[in-house]
């Protein structure tokens, strides 16, 4: 007899474990199924998220900060280090570390909130009675049934046609992540969110980074004035960035990778590294999971076709986070997680997609949330905008980190906040503020009248909001 549940959830990333673990709370018998392994074989869920993706990028982001400030800021504090050596080795051990706390806390939760978890892949066998058959291929193989199902498979990288990942040279976000020496020339393609970041990590430890994006414009989902600041940025640090270039080969040789390209001018180009990254987006991710035998449906991208509320064309089918349209964002996939998990148990669980927040954990950080100037002015909506430097505020003076600045900008009627951009110091951690004066759908005045502790960052996000009416008191 097949063991039976509530839910049962296919994928253990932050989209199917939030799921399931909100599920259980709302007093469901839930399973989650999850294949991911660790390098010896054992569970490890968390997705993309924990095991290559939001975690361990921020472990490198972290210790290769660490680095750059030890070669090139200590002096200014007036802290003197001798030669600094990178012991990449050690830095990689430190990132499996932090990536197998989150997968251990994971199982914890799943204890904690009697979840069971299934290691192993999922699969549909077919409908019955109203409820699903789900293979679980592990190390044994066994039935089990779901009256519901959230699928939350996930995503992976895209790879360029002719440039296989074989993550010795050409490295996807995996392998990108476990590099083992800095190389002396690294190529990555796509300036996204993954080619900044990683770019970032290898540029500050040593190597000589050269980005090939397609489009003409850098960050073209940014505000713009966001989007040329960070140029101005990563330039000045050493990133080169190309932009407009059409790739027309990428040949994979012993010594390295050679990537053939027209330049913006349409010129030829060849440019020779020991590696490169390929991070020109992500696809959903659907293999394996028998999607035919219970007749699913796919888009043409392959991701699982849901409404608004995550409801698959399968009645008691749901489907979350990178597998379905909107952002590939982690927190994105357990607002939704969450959502069905709730809307399961008659609840109205609901996901707010105009306050979903972005962020890139370069140096100087960006983030944003809401519209940026260039939307509001194709969509002809009135504003003003409002915009303050970090140069001017004092916590970032004696932190010795003045690159950026906040902008607000506001209805120029009703004076609600349609967008807030940041760039420069801990912007991830600033934005909150921004999304949660969204969510009440707050005015630039409402920001501008709250207390803001002095010195701090967030005083900037006060400034913003009085520069919106052209009153800012410290600059
Ligand atoms: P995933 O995390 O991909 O999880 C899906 C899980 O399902 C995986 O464990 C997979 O093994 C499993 N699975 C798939 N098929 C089956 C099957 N048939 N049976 C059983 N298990 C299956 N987002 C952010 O918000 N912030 C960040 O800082 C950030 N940084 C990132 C950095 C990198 C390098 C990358 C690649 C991504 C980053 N992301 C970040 C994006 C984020 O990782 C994803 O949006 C998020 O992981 C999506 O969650 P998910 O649950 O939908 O899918
Ligand atoms: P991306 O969509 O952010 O960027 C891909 C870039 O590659 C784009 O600029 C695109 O124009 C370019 N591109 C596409 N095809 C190309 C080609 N043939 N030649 C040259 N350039 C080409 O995708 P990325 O960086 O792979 O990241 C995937 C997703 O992972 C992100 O969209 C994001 O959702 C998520 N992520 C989120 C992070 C965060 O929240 N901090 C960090 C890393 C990833």
């Amino acid at each position: 007899m097949s063991k039976q549940f509530d839910v049962v959830v296919i994928g253990g990333g932050p989209g199917g474990y939030i799921a399931a673990i909100r599920a259980a709370q709302l007093g469901f018998n839930v399973a989650c199924i999850d294949e991911w392994k660790n390098a010896a074989g054992g569970p490890a869920p968390g997705g993309t998220c924990t095991n290559v993706g939001c975690i361990p990028s921020k472990a490198l982001l972290q210790s290769s900060e660490h680095f750059e400030h030890a070669t090139h800021h200590f002096a200014d504090h007036g802290i003197s280090t001798g030669k600094v050596e990178m012991d990449v080795a050690k830095m990689i051990a430190r990132k499996d570390g932090v990536v197998k706390q989150n997968n251990d806390g994971i199982l914890y939760l799943f204890k904690k909130n009697k979840v069971s978890f299934f290691h192993g892949r999922g699969s549909f066998v077919a409908a019955k009675d109203g409820a699903y058959e789900i293979k679980v291929a592990g190390a044994a193989e066994e039935v089990i049934v779901g009256m519901q199902v959230i699928v939350a498979t996930g995503s992976n990288a895209r790879a360029l046609p002719g440039a296989e990942f074989d993550e010795v040279n050409v490295l996807s976000n995996d392998g990108a992540l476990r590099v083992g020496a800095v190389p002396k020339k690294l190529g990555v393609i796509g300036s996204g969110v993954i080619g900044l970041e990683m770019g970032s990590v290898w540029r500050r430890l040593g190597a000589e980074v050269t980005i090939l994006e397609a489009l003409p414009t850098f960050l073209g989902a940014a505000d713009e004035g966001v989007a040329k600041e960070a140029l101005k940025a990563f330039t000045k640090q050493g990133l080169k960035i190309e932009l407009g270039v059409k790739i027309s080969e990428v040949k994979n040789g012993k010594k390295g990778v050679t990537v053939s390209y027209a330049n913006a001018k349409g010129e030829a180009q060849e440019l020779a590294v020991d590696k490169l990254i390929v991070s020109i987006g992500r696809v959903p991710n659907t293999t394996g999971l028998n999607t035919e035998a219970v007749g699913l449906q796919l888009d043409e991208r392959g991701a699982i076709v849901v409404d608004d509320e995550c409801r698959t064309n399968l009645p008691g089918v749901w489907a979350v986070g990178d597998v379905v349209r909107g952002p590939m964002l982690a927190h994105k996939a357990e607002e939704e997680g969450v959502a069905v998990a709730e809307r399961i148990a008659g609840q109205h669980g609901h996901v707010n997609f105009a306050t979903v927040p972005w962020v890139i954990y370069t140096s100087p950080e960006i983030a944003w949330v809401g519209r940026t100037e260039q939307q509001l002015k194709a969509e002809g909506v009135a504003y003003k905008a409002g915009q303050f430097p970090f140069l001017a505020n004092g916590r970032a003076r004696a932190l010795g980190d003045t690159t950026g600045f906040v902008k607000i900008i506001a209805d120029a009627a009703t004076d609600e906040i349609l967008g807030v951009h940041i760039i420069g110091p801990m912007a991830s951690e600033l934005i909150a503020e921004a999304v949660m004066a969204m969510e009440f759908k707050a005015s630039s005045e409402d920001i501008a009248r709250i207390c803001h502790a002095h010195p701090s960052l967030s005083e900037s996000t006060k400034e913003a909001a009085l520069a919106v009416d052209k009153r800012t008191l410290n600059f």
